[in-house]
């Protein structure tokens, strides 16, 4: 198979043998696969695959068609359309999943948003619900909120019935981030005017945190952090916490288990795919590369000011 590979701090692309199904895997023939923040922190040596995942070929969510079953899979054959999150591996033309972390793909999800749903929407669900606890009729802030995971947590807050207030630097990018559910699309600077907020996605990191939302929570309001883009060292008022009974957590997906991630893909599976079925929830696409262009589509992603995701397609 051909795939995306990082020699050197660059991208190539270079055949590779076909991966073989253990088990409890299947190999999916890949239609799309997303572009994410770490696989350009990847690619600049920052965040190495872990181990069992392959080493050098990037990409963290995939579409595609199974194509290959192993001997214990139930539930799933051949030419099922799925999408679903892998450690490592997801620019190529195929790649091994373990059956227990597939989604199917609804028949109202095209080939292209299958490859950039499984990342953004299975990190805003585990932010927002499982940590976050988020309920209907809470107020959430989502930061950062036109990028990939950001499109994702706007439109599930708003369809899990929570008001949701996105911060967005661009200005451009506002009106389609309000489009997606947002109560309100503001500046970053105006974070302060708007809350309290009972639960905040932070994907920008301290920049944000530092700008007036942790003197803006609610009481008993629960801050997830995702991304650190913005920095990872703030200062913290103590007593302002322990007034607001507030809590600040924090999340990564990538170095789970098969089997924890297989817990969060069946909560998703569950509340999630019933709402992007009936297009409740959508995969706000910004473009499409051919994987020969992957150095392209990177250079895409790392530019900012885009709305929703980036894929590659073999
Ligand atoms: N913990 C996990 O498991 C996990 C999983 C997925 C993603 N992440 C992280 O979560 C973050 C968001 O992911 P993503 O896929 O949504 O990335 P993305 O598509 O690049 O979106 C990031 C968004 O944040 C905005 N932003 C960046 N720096 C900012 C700053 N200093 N102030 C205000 N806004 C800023 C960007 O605005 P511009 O367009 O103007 O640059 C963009 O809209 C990334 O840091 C990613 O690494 C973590």
């Amino acid at each position: 198979m051909r795939a995306v590979v990082i020699v050197d701090g660059e991208l190539a692309i270079e055949e590779r043998p076909d991966p073989t199904p253990g088990p409890t895997e299947v190999v999916v023939k890949v239609r799309s696969a997303g572009v994410n923040a770490a696989d350009l922190l990847q690619r600049r040596g920052f965040y190495p695959a872990p181990p069992g995942a392959p080493a050098d070929i990037p990409g963290l969510e995939i579409g595609g068609e199974i194509v290959e079953v192993g001997s214990a899979v139930a539930g799933w054959g051949l030419g099922d359309r799925v999408m679903g999150v892998v450690a490592g591996g997801g620019q190529a033309e195929r790649c091994l999943l373990d059956a227990s972390n597939l989604l199917a793909v609804p028949d109202s999800v095209d080939d292209h948003e299958a490859g950039g749903f499984a990342e953004a929407y299975v990190t805003a669900y585990d932010a927002i619900v499982t940590r976050g606890g988020l309920r209907s009729g809470e107020h959430l802030l989502v930061t950062g909120a036109a990028g990939g995971v950001g499109t994702a947590a706007v439109q599930l807050g708003a369809a899990l019935g929570a008001e949701v207030t996105a911060s967005v630097r661009s200005a451009a990018r506002r009106p389609a981030v309000r489009a997606l559910g947002a109560a309100r699309a503001i500046d970053p600077v105006e974070v302060k005017s708007h809350g309290p907020y009972d639960v905040v996605l932070e994907l920008v990191g301290a920049a944000s945190l530092d700008s007036g939302v942790l003197s803006s929570l609610a009481t008993e309001a629960r801050v997830v952090v995702i991304g650190v883009g913005g920095g990872s060292r703030v200062e913290l008022d103590l007593l302002g916490l322990m007034g607001a009974r507030a809590s600040i957590g924090g999340a990564t997906l990538r170095p789970r288990t098969v089997a924890e991630k297989a817990a969060v893909i069946e909560a998703v599976g569950a509340d999630v795919l019933p709402l992007l079925s009936r297009g409740a929830v959508k995969v706000p696409l910004l473009a499409s590369f051919p994987l020969e262009q992957a150095t392209e589509a990177y250079a895409r992603f790392a530019q900012g000011d885009k709305l929703g995701k980036i894929v590659l397609v073999p």
